[in-house]
C-alpha cells in the first residue's frame, strides 16, 4: 500500500502542527547540515502564480538538505498545451520524490495528489496556504514561547491566509477573530470546521466587520494583501471598500502592548498595512519570511523520511 502524506490543507497536519513547527524551530539551528534521507531526493515544484518566498524556500531547502530542486513553469510543460494534472502528476511521481503545486484552483491540487504516488504540497491556491501556516506559527512560538492561550486578529480580505490561519490557530488552541468586511469573510466550510475544532480545542472562532473588535486585546495582528494573485479585476472595487481595515497605528492601539505584527509578504505598504506598523518595533515580518526556509526543511523531510 502506498503510504506517501500529502499537505494540501492545514487539516493535513492536525496531527503534528505543533511537532512540525518544532522540527523547523531545531532545523534553524542546524542550517547547513544534511540529511541522509534527503540525498539524491528531488522535488519537482509547478508554478502556476509568481513567487519569491516559497520558490526561494523551497529550492533553498531542498538543496541544503542535500537534495535538488526543479523549478517547473507550466508555460514550458506539456500541461499547458492540455497535458492533464492527473497524467502530469502520473508521469512526475516517476522522477521526482515529492512535488510542490502553486495554483490557481485548489481542485488542481487535490487532482494532482490523487493521481502522484509521491507527496505533494499545496504551494498556494485559491483556498488555503498551508506551509505559510507553519512559519506563522514558528514564528509564534520564537517570540511568545508557545502557540496556544493566545488571540490571534486577522484583519482584512477573508483569502487562503486566513483560511489557512483559521484552521491553524484553532489546532494550535489560539483564539481567532477575523475583521473583514460582509462578503469578504472566509471559506464558509473551512469556518465551520475550524469552530468545531475550535470547541475540542477550547478556543474561540469569531468573524466581525469592526476591525477594532477583531484586534482588541490581541497577542497577534496579522494582515495580508487586498487583491489577491488572480484577482486583479477586482482591484478597484476592493480598494475602496477595504480603506477602514488598514493595519495601521490607530488601530494597533486596540491590541496588547506587546503584540507582534505578522503578514505573509509580499506587503502593499500603505493599503492593508502602515509604513508605521510593518516597519516598526513589533513587526516581525522577516522573522517569519526566514521561517518559510526552516519550515519548508521540516515539512520536506517529514514528507520524504
Ligand atoms: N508568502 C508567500 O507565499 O510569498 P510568495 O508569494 O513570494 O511565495
Ligand atoms: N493572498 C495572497 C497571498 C500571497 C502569498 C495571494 O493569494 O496572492
Amino acid at each position: 500500500m502506498n503510504m506517501k502524506r500529502d499537505i494540501i490543507s492545514v487539516l493535513d497536519m492536525k496531527d503534528d502542527l505543533e511537532d512540525l513547527i518544532d522540527l523547523s524551530i531545531r532545523l534553524k539551528k542546524q542550517r547547513y547540515q544534511d540529511f541522509p534521507s534527503a540525498k539524491n531526493r528531488i522535488l519537482g515544484m509547478i508554478f502556476e502564480k509568481p513567487s519569491t518566498r516559497t520558490r526561494v524556500s523551497l529550492e533553498t531547502a531542498m538543496v541544503q538538505l542535500g537534495g535538488h530542486a526543479i523549478y517547473l513553469n507550466p508555460n514550458d510543460m506539456q500541461v499547458g498545451r492540455g497535458e492533464t494534472v492527473a497524467d502530469t502528476g502520473r508521469v512526475l511521481s516517476g522522477f521526482v520524490d515529492v512535488i510542490s503545486y502553486r495554483a490557481f484552483k485548489h481542485e488542481n491540487v487535490v487532482e494532482l495528489a490523487k493521481n502522484s504516488t509521491v507527496p505533494v504540497i499545496n504551494a498556494l491556491d485559491d483556498l488555503e496556504h498551508p506551509v505559510q501556516i507553519v512559519a506563522d506559527f514558528m514564528t509564534v512560538k520564537e517570540k511568545k514561547t508557545r502557540v496556544n492561550g493566545l488571540k490571534v486578529s486577522y484583519v482584512g480580505d477573508g483569502n487562503n491566509v486566513a483560511n489557512s490561519l483559521l484552521l491553524g490557530s484553532a489546532l494550535l488552541g489560539s483564539d481567532i477573530s477575523i475583521g473583514c468586511p460582509k462578503g469578504f469573510e472566509p471559506n464558509k466550510e473551512i469556518l465551520e470546521t475550524a469552530r468545531n475544532i475550535a470547541k475540542q480545542n477550547s478556543c474561540k472562532v469569531e468573524v466581525t466587520d469592526d476591525p477594532v473588535k477583531a484586534v482588541e486585546s490581541a497577542d497577534i495582528i496579522y494582515t495580508d494583501v487586498w487583491v489577491s494573485m488572480g484577482e486583479e479585476k477586482q482591484r478597484e472595487q476592493k480598494e475602496k471598500i477595504f480603506g477602514k481595515y488598514q493595519v495601521n497605528s490607530d488601530l494597533v492601539q486596540h491590541a496588547n502592548r506587546d503584540f507582534i505584527f505578522l503578514h505573509c509578504l509580499p506587503a502593499h505598504r500603505g493599503l492593508e498595512v502602515s509604513d508605521e506598523v510593518i516597519g516598526g518595533v513589533h513587526s516581525v515580518v522577516f522573522d517569519e519570511a526566514e521561517n518559510r526556509l526552516h519550515t519548508a526543511k521540516g515539512i520536506i523531510l517529514t514528507l520524504i523520511s
